[in-house]
């Protein structure tokens, strides 16, 4: 007779064969995750399978949810602290030990993985004898807890490491938290079959079950070695060496712990039987765990992020709408982006500029994306057809008719912004959404001369816009309610994460990172060796060196912003103080003529095709100093840092930022702010000593560097009243 049962989140249901299904169902959340209400599950599981053993012919574990099983309980982990460090390893040993009763209970077990299957789900999987994958919509498979901070501790080091061997774990899964679709992870070796329909992924995990009625994990059979060799073995040793430097590439330097980690508990457990392997893992992610690094990526990656994403800055009570026709204007670099990012989520676009052929070159841009996709099968020749076939290149305005959003992205002039939303205005649909993706000029202003103020927006995309997953939204003076919940919608429609901010010259992204590229030029001329400002950059973290990004955003371009701030703030009375980049930056453009990449020369050498050389020898010459400059190493790094963080401090006290989710995400998804701090705001939560620290640092910071480092009042308050910065 079958029988069913169910522990609090894993069903157990018995049929006539002898097969047990075990469901993976928490009651109270959407998705599975390993709480405490799984883990002891899973133990009353492994009890009862150890009690019946016998009686059993196989196990399949799946899952009730959509996706098979999310991972780790974020909201314990971010919860850990040295202090319950070991109320963490026991945690951990309880799970691990949990799925090696199962795996080497002398009965078939595999994994019917229904959907996404990510950390403690790949981990549970690979703790079964086969692993059956469903290629089911929006699948994905791998281990991203290094993405987190964390390294993958229930056992996913120690398996994949015998699965893979040493070198395709850590390159493949580990070190960079890889998420792969289900026909990718089978070659990737982490699953056996991939099965297209519900209905054959059960097929497939009984006809394992009938096929190997004793099955065991390969590292279980006497004799196995991990693939590749461990580290004792000649070969691998060889390689070994390459390790820490492909290290240091990845992570420029900055201090990205779980890497190291992931590292050192994979090669030392290689070399030791499992059960030893499984606690060394264990004591690595316990460090982790319990660390500030691991809190700040948890805290942006997972709570920050989904707060942005579900709308917590849109207006309540507005009905969604999407968009279904949006017209483009300007086919530039931005346009082109903009125009397949609206494509290729079903939107119908009209790519208008000044000539047809400019148009066309801005559709041709779609095509070559697509034909990149289609060359690594990460789309069909009909997706690219209908993709490019939804995008209409043209030079008439009146092709515009219809449209319920516009966009703008021509150049950055207000006298012709204006211009191009009076030529459409009238001929859109009456109620279309006008955007700008001005990238500086103030949105209140640049809405003067539209008749339906209300429904203007600032829509500031990134470059490269298919690439950049952030927009930020800039509300006018009078743009209204509506108007925001329409531009967050659209927004969401393209698959992108939109943040909210106020009007403001530079906005909240533009400005603030124009502190991290003053502090980087502003080194040099203090006379720092070039190539150290390059290295203070990565070490703190950031994806980009500063003179680099200096150099693909042109030295022209903050030269113009700095003179056109200066001469907005006198015409209200103020003035922008000068800032030790501005005389570097004027010779640069002045003297020597170097303007950046697209002008052929900036603070690097290019070749013809625009290749970088290697950082201008002019640099050392005219202003290095004999000897260096006397500013210790974290002074560089902590001065990029602290600019930036600063200064977005003071936008909310302008009330220009308004949710520190928003900062965060804005800061790290759109302009680069190193990841491991979590976001600029999360930053200063997390720096040593805590918010009082981190005003003791700027404080000494200012007294070193100037006024540019002074502590702004809500922090100071904040500091004083032992408050962190949260929404
Ligand atoms: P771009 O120079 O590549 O393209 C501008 C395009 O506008 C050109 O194709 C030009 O022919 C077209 N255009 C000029 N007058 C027009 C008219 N009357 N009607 C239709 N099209 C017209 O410039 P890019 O880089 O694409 O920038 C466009 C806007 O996006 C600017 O406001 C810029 O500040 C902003 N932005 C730029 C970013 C970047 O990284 N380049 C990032 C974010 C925003």
């Amino acid at each position: 007779m079958p029988e069913s049962t169910a522990s609090s989140t894993i069903r157990w249901d018995k049929d006539s064969d002898g097969i047990v299904t075990l469901t993976l169902d928490d009651p109270d959340q959407s998705a599975n995750t390993m709480n405490t209400a799984f883990r002891a599950s899973l133990t009353a599981v492994a009890d009862r399978l150890e009690a019946e053993k016998d009686e059993l012919r196989g196990v399949i574990v799946t899952s009730a949810k959509k996706s098979f099983f999310a991972g780790g309980d974020l909201r314990l982990l971010i919860a850990a602290r040295p202090e319950t460090a070991q109320e963490v390893f026991d945690y951990g040993m309880q799970v691990k030990r949990d799925l090696r009763r199962i795996e080497t209970l002398g009965v078939p077990v595999v994994a019917a993985i229904n959907g996404t299957a990510l950390g403690g789900g790949l981990e549970i999987a690979l703790a079964c004898h086969h692993r059956v994958a469903l290629d089911a919509e929006g699948a994905k498979i791998g281990c991203p807890e290094a993405t987190l901070g964390l390294l993958p501790a229930g056992g996913g080091v120690t398996r994949t490491v015998r699965l893979l061997g040493i070198t395709d774990a850590l390159l493949n899964v580990l070190l960079q938290g890889q998420q792969y679709r289900p026909g990718r992870a089978k070659e990737v070796g982490l699953v056996h079959e991939v099965a297209a329909t519900p209905e054959e992924l059960t097929a497939a995990a009984r006809a394992f079950i009938e096929a190997n009625p004793t099955a065991r994990q390969p590292w279980d059979v006497k004799g196995y070695k991990i693939p590749g060799g461990t580290p004792a073995h000649p070969r691998f040793a060889e390689n070994l060496p390459a390790f820490p430097a492909n290290l240091k590439k990845q992570t420029g330097g900055a201090p990205y712990p779980a890497q190291r980690n992931i590292l050192a508990a994979a090669v030392e457990g290689a070399q030791v039987d499992f059960e030893t392997a499984q606690v060394i893992e264990a004591r690595y992610f316990v460090e982790l765990a319990c660390g500030q690094i691991s809190t700040n990526m948890i805290q942006a990656f997972f709570f920050d992020l989904q707060a942005v994403n579900a709308g917590r800055s849109r207006p309540q009570g507005i009905a969604e709408r999407k968009v279904a026709k949006v017209a483009v204007l300007g086919a530039g670099m931005m346009g082109a982006g903009i125009a397949y990012s609206c494509a290729k989520a079903g939107i119908e676009v009209v790519l208008k500029d000044v000539s047809q052929e400019a148009a066309e070159k801005g559709k041709a841009y779609s095509a070559g994306l697509l034909e990149k996709a289609l060359s690594r099968g990460r789309t069909t020749e009909a997706k690219r057809d209908d993709l490019l076939a939804r995008i209409t290149p043209t030079a008439d305005p009146q092709a515009v008719a219809g449209c319920d959003a516009v966009i703008e992205a021509v150049f950055e002039d207000p006298a012709l912004k204006h211009k191009v939303f009076q030529e459409i205005q009238h001929l859109v649909a009456p109620e279309a959404l006008l955007c700008s993706n001005t990238s500086t000029l103030p949105i209140t202003s640049l809405a003067e001369g539209v008749e339906r103020r209300g429904d203007f927006i600032g829509l500031h995309f990134f470059s490269p816009v298919d690439k950049m997953p952030l927009v930020e939204i800039i509300k006018g003076e009078e743009t209204g309610d509506e108007a925001l919940a329409r531009a967050f919608d659209l927004v969401r429609q393209i698959g992108k994460t939109p943040i909210v901010v106020n009007d403001s010259r530079g906005f909240f992204t533009s400005r603030v990172i124009g502190h991290f590229i003053n502090e980087g030029v502003a080194l040099l001329a203090e006379g720092v060796d070039p190539a150290t400002v390059e290295q203070a950059a990565a070490q703190a973290g950031y994806p980009a060196k500063v003179l680099s990004l200096m150099d693909d955003l042109t030295l022209t371009l903050p030269r113009r912003i700095r003179d056109e701030t200066r001469q907005a703030l006198r015409a209200e009375g103020k003035d922008l103080p000068a800032h030790p980049a501005d005389t570097v930056l004027d010779r640069m453009v002045d003297e020597f003529g170097r303007t950046g990449r697209s002008g052929g020369a900036g603070f690097y050498d290019y070749d013809e095709s625009g290749k970088r050389l290697g950082l201008w020898p002019g640099l050392r010459e005219h202003f290095a100093r004999e000897g260096g400059a006397d500013i210790p190493f974290e002074d560089m790094k902590e001065r990029m840092l602290f600019s930036e963080a600063l200064d977005t401090v003071r936008l909310f006290e302008e009330g220009v930022l308004t949710t520190v989710a928003d900062a965060n995400i804005g800061s790290i998804m759109g302009i680069g702010f190193p990841a491991w701090t979590g976001g600029v705001l999360q930053y200063i939560n997390g720096y040593q000593g805590g918010l009082p620290g981190f005003v003791a640092r700027a404080r000494e910071l200012g007294e070193r560097y100037g006024e540019r480092f002074a502590v702004p009042a809500l922090l100071a308050e904040k500091a004083a009243g032992g408050e962190t910065f949260s929404d």
